[in-house]
């Protein structure tokens, strides 16, 4: 049976960058969207070019952050289109800066959207699916979830929690006929820091200048969120659970691999 066709997919996130590009890609197969995001000008302009194309979208502005606004939107969407099929957790802000330098409001922001975003995400689509027994769960974590990278080590905590619930999830969702994806992409060409200094809450704002990342924390190759996409549609097709987006990610993992098994010789021992 196909995985999209006819399916309802639902993406957090889903107004800009990597999440519209998976709306776009999972229309292109069939799928009805139902699209959620803080930014609700930008939901509608995604949903309104989606349209164009000839989906069949739904717009449900939701902040992620905030559990009962994300059970809403799962309500909201069998309420409107009977069922859930695909989730995809996707959105997140990104902070740089080193951890020494960070404040515990940058700590809070961070882990509201990326981890307990997420975590609102699994607590109220996760029994529907597994009511459902069948149906995919996507959750957007990043390179920065893989592997310890310097100046993000705030979004690398959260997009560890990420990897690490979704590795767990993987397995206990699969008994249950349901699948689970952990989409971690390197750098692609989105508006993701304009975005999350714009949108960062009151409450959680710092005193004085934004940090300015550092030409380093930037480097490497930029994708097309379209490209990001397209993994995404070929990962829910044949249940792969990891997503990688950038063929340099191999040797990264491959040399942290080898740090680590090298703690395991015998001389070490
Ligand atoms: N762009 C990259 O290089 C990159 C790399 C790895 C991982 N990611 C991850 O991909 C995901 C999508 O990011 P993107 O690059 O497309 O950025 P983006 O800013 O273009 O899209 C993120 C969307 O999430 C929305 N959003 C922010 N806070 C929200 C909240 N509290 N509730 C609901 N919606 C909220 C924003 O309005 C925006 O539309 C994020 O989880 C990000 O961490 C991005």
């Amino acid at each position: 049976m196909d995985a999209l066709a006819g399916r309802v997919a639902v993406v957090t996130g889903g107004g800009g960058g990597i999440g519209t590009a998976m709306a776009r890609a999972f229309a292109a197969r069939g799928a009805t969207l139902v699209l959620a995001d803080l930014d609700a000008a930008a939901l509608e302009r995604a949903a309104t070019a989606l349209r164009r194309d000839g989906a069949t979208v739904y717009t449900i502005p939701t902040d992620v952050g905030d559990r009962a606004q994300v059970e809403a939107l799962a309500e909201e969407t069998v309420r409107r289109c009977g069922a859930v099929h695909v989730l995809c957790n996707n959105a997140g802000i990104a902070l740089f800066g080193e951890i020494a330098q960070a404040t515990h409001k940058d700590w809070e922001y961070t882990m509201r959207v990326n981890f307990w975003g997420v975590v609102h995400g699994v607590e109220t689509f996760a029994p529907r699916l597994i009511a459902q027994r069948s149906g995919h769960m996507v959750n957007t974590a990043s390179m920065a979830g893989c592997v310890g990278m310097q100046w993000l080590g705030v979004y690398c905590a959260s997009k560890f929690a990420v990897v690490g619930l979704s590795e767990a999830l993987f397995r206990e969702l699969g008994r249950h006929g349901v699948g689970v994806s952990v989409l971690c992409p390197m750098i692609v060409d989105t508006r993701i820091n304009e975005n999350s200094a714009r949108l960062r809450p009151r409450e959680l704002a710092n005193p004085g200048e934004a940090f300015v990342p550092p030409a380093a924390a930037m480097a490497g190759g930029v994708i097309a969120p379209d490209e990001v996409a397209r993994r995404v549609v070929r990962a829910v097709d044949r249940r792969d659970f990891y997503i990688f987006t950038h063929p340099e990610q191999r040797d990264i993992l491959r040399r942290r691999a080898a740090r680590q098994d090298r703690m395991f010789e015998p001389d070490l021992w």
